[in-house]
């Protein structure tokens, strides 16, 4: 049995799709298909807008400067970040010369501790990059409640939970806007690509003018006529509203969302089964794991929480000689990487310092099945008895 971290989920009849768009169209660069893909998008989701971008890490930098412009923050404005997450959370805060205030993990969605956020929140706090974890959605009341009338954003990075929900609604739809990425291996695809989602209209179009260059003709024909009359003396093609990147997507990329996006409910359903699944052999081995069951889940990846740091490491070579590929939860503690070490201080980051110790992940998705997991019930057996 071979279980990696990642699998081909791109099927041969999207690739024959693939072939016959490009054979077909005559236009590669964003066009209609991306239009179209945003639309699926924003149905699929229950928001007004998405704008469709090159990865889940370019989502992030732009909402970024789209919530810093929308609202005027000052460079060294503080923006709450978590200490567990992938680096591109924390780095566009960073890049558009913001200051990143990080918080502690917990044990029961990994998110934030919440203590330690309401703590660190200070005059100059903008907005909370909130990160949904490896499939859980973070307890976005708490969060709210903290924030109370404060006049701070909530951007909710969703690259992980794509389709977890809190009451009902998914994940995404919570703050002035969202990001997702459809990097192979997450629940679905475009190979490359990224999405932010909002029902915030001048969010929106900060999105779509700083995707590409600033340039106003980027806009939805219905707000060009004003902006056209509101600059007669220079060329509307070439009219710069803001400052921007080169953040678009392809056609291609779109035509794979499109094909993907009517088969991600069943995908997060079978991720889910297998989930449930897990928890139960883990539910074995209780006094050996700290065991994470929340609602709305959608499940990212299988997690090993190892009560015991010396474990870890057996464990993990014991599977990997039985052929499932094994990972450090997301990046560990952040902070004990090299370009954050600055801000990192002993003890106050306990639950990712022991994360960063204790825990590793293996593959989630629609093709780990009963007869993988019973090979993963006997070597838990093996090797956590
Ligand atoms: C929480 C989180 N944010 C952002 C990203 C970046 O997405 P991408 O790889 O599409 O740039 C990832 C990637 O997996 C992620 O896990």
């Amino acid at each position: 049995m071979f279980w990696p971290l990642q699998e081909n989920i791109i099927s041969n009849e999207e690739l024959d799709l693939l072939v016959n768009f490009i054979r077909e169209t005559k236009r590669f660069t964003q066009f209609t298909k991306v239009r179209e893909f945003e639309q699926a998008y924003s149905e699929w989701m229950g928001c007004k807008y998405s704008v469709f971008v090159n990865s889940g890490s370019s989502a992030n930098l732009l909402m970024i400067y789209a919530a810093a412009e929308r609202y005027g923050w000052q460079h060294g404005d503080e923006v709450i970040v978590p200490a567990l997450t992938w680096p591109t959370t924390v780095t566009p805060v960073m890049q558009a010369g913001f200051t990143p205030v990080f918080v502690d993990a917990n044990l029961d969605d990994f998110a934030f501790d919440y203590d330690q956020l309401a703590a660190k929140i200070t005059p100059r706090t903008r907005a909370i990059f909130l990160v949904h974890i490896l499939g859980f959605p973070a307890d976005i009341d708490r969060i709210k409640k903290i924030i109370g009338d404060r006049d701070i954003v909530i951007l909710e990075d969703t690259c992980e939970t794509q389709g977890g929900t809190i009451g009902g609604t998914k994940v995404g739809n919570f703050g002035l806007g969202s990001s997702f990425s459809f990097y192979w291996g997450h629940h679905m695809t475009t190979v490359e690509g990224g999405m932010i989602c909002t029902n915030d209209e001048e969010f929106y179009k900060l999105n779509v003018l700083k995707r590409s260059h600033g340039l106003a003709r980027e806009l939805p024909e219905r707000y060009q006529a004003d902006i056209r009359a509101a600059h007669p003396d220079i060329d509307f093609q070439f009219l710069f509203l803001t400052d921007g990147f080169n953040f678009r997507n392809t056609e291609f990329n779109a035509v794979l969302g499109l094909s993907q996006l009517p088969k991600l409910d069943k995908f997060i359903e079978i991720r889910n089964r297998n989930y449930r699944r897990f928890l139960s052999i883990c539910r074995r081995f209780e006094d050996k794991l700290v065991i994470l069951d929340r609602p709305g889940m959608s499940s990212f990846v299988l997690p090993f929480v190892l009560r015991d740091a010396a474990m870890k490491a057996p464990f993990r070579e014991l599977i990997r000689e039985n052929g499932i590929e094994s990972r450090p939860l997301i990046s560990g503690n952040l902070l004990q990487q090299p370009f954050l070490k600055k801000y990192y201080k002993a003890g106050e980051f306990e639950v990712a310092d022991m994360l960063h110790r204790n825990a590793f992940y293996i593959g989630n998705n629609q093709f780990v099945n009963d007869e993988r997991l019973d090979v993963l019930e006997k070597l838990m057996e093996r090797g956590l008895s």
